[in-house]
């Protein structure tokens, strides 16, 4: 086999086989394929994608060039959930210790990486003490015991992905939906969950900014998971806005522990309730939508959820008394207020400025060897339909510097106000099955 053949059949709209996907990573990973090869082949998957086989061959093979988690020691069903990331987004908090609540396993490895706020991983470490590393036998017992567990990714997942990723990056070819797919759901494969739900982020906060692009890249994951044996199921969800009204690390882990505690942050319950329904559903443990939606409220509303988050962090040694009272979460020096210049109603917001305004404060990595910020970050005071006067506070920012003219242009830049009235935005778009 040669892989000039490769290339050449793929830019000319051909579909390549499983002995040829295995061939080019396989010999990619050896280092016996140059990257110029690879290249050109990522450029002709940009220019004439792949089917729906070709794309789960190539996430299995990526599946298969580094090691996989056994999470069969854990009892019951797992069903793990993905963001593809979006400003805000504090879900996790919610729907792990949710559908543990419900009394399935929740078994969670998260990183860190680069963005607007840190990632999981990072904001759990704004509650002191609380401990991202367990042995594999500590993180299985945690499972079996409290039925949730989320450490740092430990193992060599999907390293094919990582070496593609970084090759994608320079060469203009990450924008391909076939090859996004496959990135994400070969890390979430090799996981080893038995089922998946997709959160597929839609709007100016988002990966991708439109519907249609969201819905393609949804129908993509959701087939390989199918294809690979992994119940998987999709949600498009609002992203036009920032998720909830807090963006940072502490204040985000603090806003999601309020839902937790009962406060209706409409939004943000709204889609843990719609994520956990799924997870429950692919589980078994309810009928149907409506009696999973149902009991799921009910269990945010007696305080089984709050109790299971509770327990979680106890049994990661994070020290519970930062959750009895919020107000311990770190906090930033200073507190400046965005004003509003005009009167109207907010119609738009761009999500991915004020993610970028978070950045700016420290709140987020742009380099690998960047240090989270865990006090600073925003809070929002209006959103997408709110009515707001001239001189009404629009967003507050935590800073510990107190120069902050430029986050505050950005996040004022990132307001559009009409004087028309306008809708609420719908936070649900479409369910992928
Ligand atoms: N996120 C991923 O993990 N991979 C991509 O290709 C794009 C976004």
């Amino acid at each position: 086999m040669r892989m000039v053949d490769i290339i050449a059949r793929k830019r000319n709209g051909g579909d390549l086989s499983e002995a040829e996907i295995n061939y080019f990573i396989t010999h990619y990973m050896n280092e016996e394929i140059p990257d110029y090869q690879v290249s050109a082949l990522m450029m002709a998957i940009y220019y004439k994608g792949m089917s729906g086989k070709e794309t789960a061959l190539l996430t299995k093979a990526m599946v298969e060039s580094g090691d996989t988690i056994d999470l069969s020691p854990i009892k019951g069903h797992k069903v793990d959930k993905h963001s593809t990331g979006g400003v805000g987004d504090k879900t996790t908090f919610i729907v792990g210790p949710l559908v543990a609540a419900a009394g399935i396993p929740v078994a969670k490895m998260s990183g860190r990486g680069l963005g607007h706020t840190g990632g999981t991983i990072d904001k759990l470490e704004a509650i002191p003490g609380f401990k991202v590393e367990l042995t594999n036998q500590q993180f299985i017992d945690n499972v079996n015991k409290y039925k949730l567990a989320v450490v740092g990714q430990t193992g060599n997942l999907a390293p094919a992905d990582k070496k593609l990723y970084a090759l994608r990056d320079v060469t203009a070819t990450v924008d391909s939906i076939p090859l996004i797919a496959s990135s994400i759901m070969s890390k979430k494969i090799a996981s080893g969950a038995d089922g998946i739900v997709l959160d597929v982020k839609t709007g100016s906060g988002a990966f991708m900014k439109s519907l249609e692009d969201s819905k393609r890249l949804a129908k993509e994951m959701v087939t390989i998971g199918n294809q690979l044996g992994r119940n998987t199921v999709a949600v498009i969800s609002d992203m036009n806005q920032p998720l909830g009204y807090e963006i940072g690390n502490a204040n985000e882990v603090k806003e999601a522990i309020e839902v937790l505690q009962g406060k209706r942050v409409d939004d943000l319950r709204e889609l843990a309730i719609e994520l956990a329904a799924h997870m429950t559903l692919i589980a078994g443990i309810y009928r149907n939508y409506k009696e999973a939606t149902d009991a799921l409220a009910t269990l945010l509303d007696n305080g089984k959820a709050y109790d299971a988050f509770y327990q979680f962090i106890k049994a990661q040694s994070g020290d519970t008394s930062y959750i009895e009272d919020l107000s311990k979460l770190s906090s930033a020096t200073y507190q400046v207020e965005v004003k509003a210049d005009e009167e109207g109603y907010i119609h738009e917001m761009e999500a991915d400025e004020i993610g970028l305004a978070a950045m700016h404060l420290g709140a987020g990595r742009a380099k690998k060897e960047d240090k989270i910020n865990h006090g600073v970050g925003i809070t929002l005071k209006k959103k997408i339909a709110d009515q707001v006067k001239k001189g009404d506070t629009l967003a507050i920012l935590h800073s510990d510097r107190d120069d902050v003219d430029d986050v505050a242009g950005m996040v004022k830049q990132a307001y559009m106000i009409k004087t028309e009235k306008i809708h609420q935005r719908k936070m649900i778009y479409e369910v992928i099955k």
